[in-house]
């Protein structure tokens, strides 16, 4: 078993506070009271975004698409990834928090139950596999966290924005133009994101699966443009379409871990079904 670095405890620890950022609205809880999740924020959260937001430059972001895009590491099933990914061990409860698994079926079942198609149940079963990232020695800042284009200005409406000052691309005026090195309107595909999970994930995925569940899969994270409409500069007409899909995704990552613990071994046969449905028996990682 491998433990990944600090400062969180748990790798879930950001879609925690993701949760506490943007409740529910079932949940009853005013959106108001969490307008300052700044002060909300546990200190190792607010470390992590420290961290995040001054090393994610556009040259580290390139550096890592030519380490991993080229997808020479390993050949894995997609359940094979799965259970590699349960290898990951956090300072954490293993009586009262989920394995990873149990939260991707978590978000799988969520989607079932909502009676969505075969390939929205499979992307809620895959869609955080791009955290092995942190089984092959990436910090967590490289593997989760709300993502945001490098190459051009640093939005303020990203979470904790005022630590980029600390970011070096923020002293390159060639970096800082509302486009940077993009072009208006030339499309998410041609904007480099921050690194991590959903990028890596995509990029394994995408011959395999249709077209919205490959946006969902990359832009999961990308919280400045899916729920605070950041971004829209980027973007060309396919994306602000495909960007629905993006959002009806979002609350059964969000607000489905409230659901009983699913159990992995009776639902095992059918999604080895539904896996097998889209993917090959290895896949390049
Ligand atoms: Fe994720
Ligand atoms: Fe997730």
């Amino acid at each position: 078993m491998i433990s990944p670095s600090k400062p969180l405890d748990h790798l879930d620890d950001w879609e925690e506070s993701l949760a506490a950022r943007y409740p529910a609205a079932a949940s009853g809880k005013p959106k108001a009271a969490f307008r300052d999740y700044r002060a909300q924020a546990r200190p190792s959260v607010k470390e992590f975004y420290r961290l995040n937001h001054r090393h994610q430059t556009l040259e580290f972001v390139l550096a890592k698409k030519r380490e991993y895009l080229p997808l020479t590491r390993r050949h894995m099933g997609i359940w094979e990834a799965m259970e590699f990914l349960n290898t990951l061990v956090d300072d954490s409860d293993p009586d009262t928090d989920l394995s990873q698994i149990e939260h991707l079926m978590q978000t799988a079942e969520a989607i079932r139950a909502g009676g969505h198609p075969r390939w929205f149940i499979l992307t809620g079963l895959i869609h955080d596999l791009g955290k092995i990232l942190c089984l092959f020695g990436e910090p967590q800042w490289a593997v989760v966290g709300d993502t945001f284009p490098v190459g051009c200005r640093f939005s303020d409406r990203i979470v904790f924005s005022e630590f980029f000052a600390d970011n070096p691309d923020t002293n390159n005026p060639a970096l800082q133009s509302e486009c940077g090195i993009y072009e208006p309107g030339c499309g998410l595909d041609q904007v480099h994101l921050s690194w991590g999970h959903d990028e890596y994930l995509y990029h394994v995925t995408k011959d395999y699966l249709p077209e919205p569940a490959q946006y969902m899969i990359r832009y999961h994270s990308f919280y400045p443009a899916h729920s605070e409409g950041a971004y829209g500069h980027l973007m060309d007409g396919r994306d602000r379409e495909m960007f629905r899909w993006v959002r009806a995704f979002n609350p059964y990552d969000l607000y489905s871990k409230d659901a009983a613990r699913p159990d992995v071994r009776s639902l095992r046969p059918y999604y080895e079904e539904l896996i097998a449905e889209f993917f090959p028996a290895k896949l390049a990682w």
